[in-house]
């Protein structure tokens, strides 16, 4: 089966590590997210995909130059201009000349759901399209999706308020289509497909979702990401595999990386070519390759950017997002969702 891949978006809401670096390039315990996502989907028996790129494409091109990642065969449709996620897929489906049912996928979501299982329904109810759902405990951040008991969209609301939701099964972010569905979408003009092209198919009747209860994240967040890279550690989506090696007592470090004996990790990530000093202390934070924390700093529930120093005795609390080749001073203490670097 062929499948369109997402991952043009800007990533705003994981700047500024996004400025240098699409947030599907950005490390998952040593390896780009985009390989944990083809990974996933190779499992699953995608053969070939096309990466539909806008921003920063030349990042993905040049890291994957023999077009394989995580097993499965890739092309780049690099767009001429954003057009929206609709759009994106129109651009990247005709480039690939896909012909017949295929699969779409956002690029940051990871996720062990069952696509077997989503093409086989997808087939019984002659579906134009069908969504995978998702169930979480507050949908509003996401596209709401109620269903009959056939699995028939009723409606697609986005983002909703959290007491106006109908349910709380939100757009997984997958979804099969015909490529009838293509020719629905203009050209020329930005069409968002949770906006525009699923309401219209949703009043039509030809719209279908599917609930899945698998390991879903969608590592869009700092928050997220940090979520992502713990659950890879305690192997809660083990299926991704790269980077599982060198997990010492729940934290992973690069080979490469020098970690004072005297300092404590917990559910962390110290990445290729990282220092870590003496008396540190580290619990739910990543440190991307080249970040050095000096002596006697503390972080939680932080990320670093590449080449980023913490000085010594800095106090980093949640959510800091350091920039690459950022500073935080000595004794300096940040929290609160706090990015350096974003400018
Ligand atoms: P934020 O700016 O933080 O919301 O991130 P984002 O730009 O990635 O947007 P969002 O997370 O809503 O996008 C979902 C998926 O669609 C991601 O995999 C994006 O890379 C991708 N995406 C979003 N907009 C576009 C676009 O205009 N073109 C392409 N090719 N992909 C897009």
């Amino acid at each position: 089966m062929q499948c369109v891949v997402l991952v043009g978006g800007m990533g705003t809401r994981l700047r500024p590590l996004t400025y240098q670096t699409p947030k599907q390039m950005l490390p998952l315990v040593g390896s780009p997210i985009i390989e944990y996502v083809l990974g996933g989907l190779f499992h699953h028996g995608v053969t070939d995909a096309v990466l539909s790129l806008g921003y920063l494409p030349d990042r993905f091109i040049e890291a994957y130059p023999d077009n394989v990642i995580g097993g499965v065969r890739v092309s780049y449709a690099v767009e001429p201009e954003p057009n929206g996620t609709a759009g994106a897929i129109r651009f990247a489906a005709e480039y690939a000349g896909i012909d017949e049912t295929f699969l779409v996928v956002n690029g940051d979501v990871l996720t062990d759901l069952d696509v077997s299982a989503l093409r086989a329904f997808h087939r019984d109810r002659g579906a134009e399209a069908s969504i995978a759902l998702h169930a979480v405990e507050d949908p509003s951040h996401y596209g709401v999706v109620p269903t009959t008991d056939a699995g028939q969209v009723i409606d697609f609301v986005e983002k909703p308020p959290r007491d106006e939701a109908p349910t709380n099964l939100i757009n997984a972010g997958i979804y099969l289509f015909e490529t009838s569905v293509l020719e629905r979408i203009d050209v020329g003009r930005p069409v968002s497909v949770e906006r525009e092209t699923f309401p219209a198919l949703a009043a039509e009747g030809s719209l279908f979702a599917l609930a899945d209860d698998a390991y879903w994240l969608d590592t869009g967040t700092p928050d997220t990401f940090i979520t992502a890279n713990v659950d890879v550690l305690e192997g809660r989506n083990g299926r991704f595999g790269p980077g599982h090696g060198n997990v010492v007592a729940g934290s992973w470090r690069h080979p490469s990386a020098w970690v004072a004996q005297d300092a404590t990790l917990r559910h962390s990530v110290v990445d290729r070519d990282c220092v870590v000093g003496a008396g540190a202390l580290l619990d739910r934070v990543v440190l991307m390759p080249g970040s050095v924390v000096e002596d006697s700093a503390t972080l939680r529930n932080c990320i670093v950017g590449p080449g980023a120093v913490i000085g010594a005795r800095a106090h980093l609390g949640a959510t800091c997002v350091v920039g690459a080749g950022e500073r935080v001073d000595a004794g300096e203490s940040l929290s609160g969702d706090v990015r350096v670097g974003e400018g």
